[in-house]
């Protein structure tokens, strides 16, 4: 082990060098314009795996964005880990509030600063390197090792879920490792053990049959941006709790243990409002921050257009106003039945001067992981040993919706060994990722797979 830990720290300038031509592939999965980057993106994958020493690396064609998995099977005997991970960006726009090239990665300040740094090219790359590790100085792995890398993570991971369905067999592991989450602070090593699920609407409310002049005609007929803010207004109480029916009927309460495992972390409320720029928190009654973060579910207005939004001004009555509203989501809370219930609620909430059409976008579950499973203790052990610290635990905010499937259907725990920190600025301008998060990922990836095969 000292040899592959001498060996992951020795290199670690060529492995930033390699990080910042998989950051120069321009992998934005959502915009068509970009399909021919995800392909280079895939083979690019493909390639470092290859080199790596992993075996049967095939790039696999999908409906969308291609998979690329390869494996390493001879370590007979031994647990077979599956690591998850995905290659496709968010767009970068808006682009002018970028300090430099998204897609030209700079390191300042001891952190790489590009599209994908942190979310997820940095994180999956760690896993990629620990093996290349261990195969460059010992020339086999302790275990058995998957790589499944995606490009359809951050537009809902259909061809995976298709995938998986079809190839159980193929995908078949005793764990799924995957680092597409946050630490809880800088140099704090962090086991995830939650992640909040989604559902995801477009409302778009219709009033007269084209735009018309707003003086004369403003005051004849209803708004529909005027309807459309009124709607939203009315989907939170005084309390910040969502008012759609039912909403919280089937959310899981907090376990003592996780109040108290809450409180030992120390979280200040003060510093979080303060390095975000506003005066105070708002949220849920009743709840404190991180409870709100990893434990409520909530719902948020993502955008809102309609009308004239170009420079100086247009008077204008608009025809149309549109909304796309999130809400993340808890266990037991089902994506499709609060899409149903949102739905039904909007629906009831807007007067008939205007139409209303809902749309259900996409979603994802939620999940909570057991804390007792052998691959979290081995992780645990893992992160410890990398970081020099003694390992928490904490959920997250954000989704990954493939990771339910990955439980039920292979029935495997997800080890989700989150390097990232919540101020990375993911999907936002200026992502980056830090260095030091990166070696010592590398480190907590191959101390893992010492501890998963004993
Ligand atoms: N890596 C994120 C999820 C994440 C971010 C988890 C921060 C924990 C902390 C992932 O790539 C992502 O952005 N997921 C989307 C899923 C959606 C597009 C279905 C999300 O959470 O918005
Ligand atoms: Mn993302």
């Amino acid at each position: 082990m000292e040899n592959v830990v001498n060996y992951i720290k020795k290199n670690q300038d060529s492995y930033v060098e390699e990080l910042k031509e998989y950051l120069r592939i321009q992998s934005i999965s959502t915009l068509k314009s970009h399909k021919k980057d995800m392909q280079t993106c895939a083979k690019f994958v493909a390639n470092k795996l290859k080199s790596a020493g992993m075996n049967n690396v095939k790039i696999i064609p999908t409906k969308g964005h291609s998979l690329v998995y390869a494996d390493w099977m001879k370590a007979p005997g031994k647990p077979t880990v599956l690591i998850y991970g995905h290659y496709d960006v968010q767009p970068v726009d808006p682009i002018e509030l970028w300090d430099s090239d998204p897609f030209e990665p700079v390191i300042k300040d001891g952190k790489i600063w590009a599209r994908g740094a942190d979310d997820n090219k940095g994180q999956n790359f760690v896993h990629i390197k620990s093996v290349e590790a261990y195969m460059k100085t010992k020339g086999e792995l302790p275990l058995n090792v998957k790589f499944l890398i995606e490009g359809e993570e951050e537009v809902g991971s259909s061809s995976l879920e298709e995938f998986l369905k079809k190839n159980r067999k193929m995908l078949k592991c005793d764990a799924v490792l995957i680092s597409d989450t946050s630490l809880y602070a800088d140099g704090v090593p962090t086991i995830n053990y939650g992640l909040r699920g989604l559902a995801y609407m477009e409302v778009e409310i219709t009033g007269p049959n084209r735009d018309l002049h707003s003086g004369s005609f403003g005051g004849a007929f209803a708004n529909p941006i005027n309807e459309l803010a009124k709607l939203i207004s009315k989907l939170h109480n005084k309390n910040n709790k969502v008012t759609i029916p039912n909403f919280y009927k089937d959310v899981l309460p907090f376990s003592k243990k996780e109040i108290d495992n809450i409180k030992s972390l120390k979280f200040s409320e003060k510093k979080y409002a303060k390095e975000y720029g506003v005066k105070e928190l708002q949220g849920e009654k009743g709840f404190n921050t991180l409870q709100r973060l990893w434990g409520r579910p909530t719902l948020d207005c993502n955008g809102i257009y309609g009308g004239y939004t170009e420079p100086g001004a247009k008077t204008v009555l608009p025809s149309k106003a549109t909304a796309k509203i999130s809400m993340r989501l808890v266990p037991n809370q089902d994506p499709k039945k609060v899409a149903k219930e949102f739905t039904k609620y909007v629906k009831s909430l807007v007067p008939k001067s205007v139409k209303i059409k809902v749309t259900d976008m996409h979603g994802g579950s939620p999940v909570v992981i057991p804390l007792d499973d052998p691959a979290i203790i081995a992780a645990s052990k893992a992160t410890t040993k990398a970081f020099g610290k003694k390992t928490v635990y904490t959920r997250e905010g954000g989704s990954i919706p493939i990771v339910v499937e990955f439980v039920k259907q292979l029935k495997a725990p997800a080890v989700l060994m989150g390097l990232g920190l919540d101020s990375d600025n993911i999907h936002s301008p200026n992502e980056h990722f830090s260095l030091k998060s990166f070696e010592l990922g590398i480190l907590s990836s191959a101390y893992f797979f010492e501890e998963f095969s004993k």
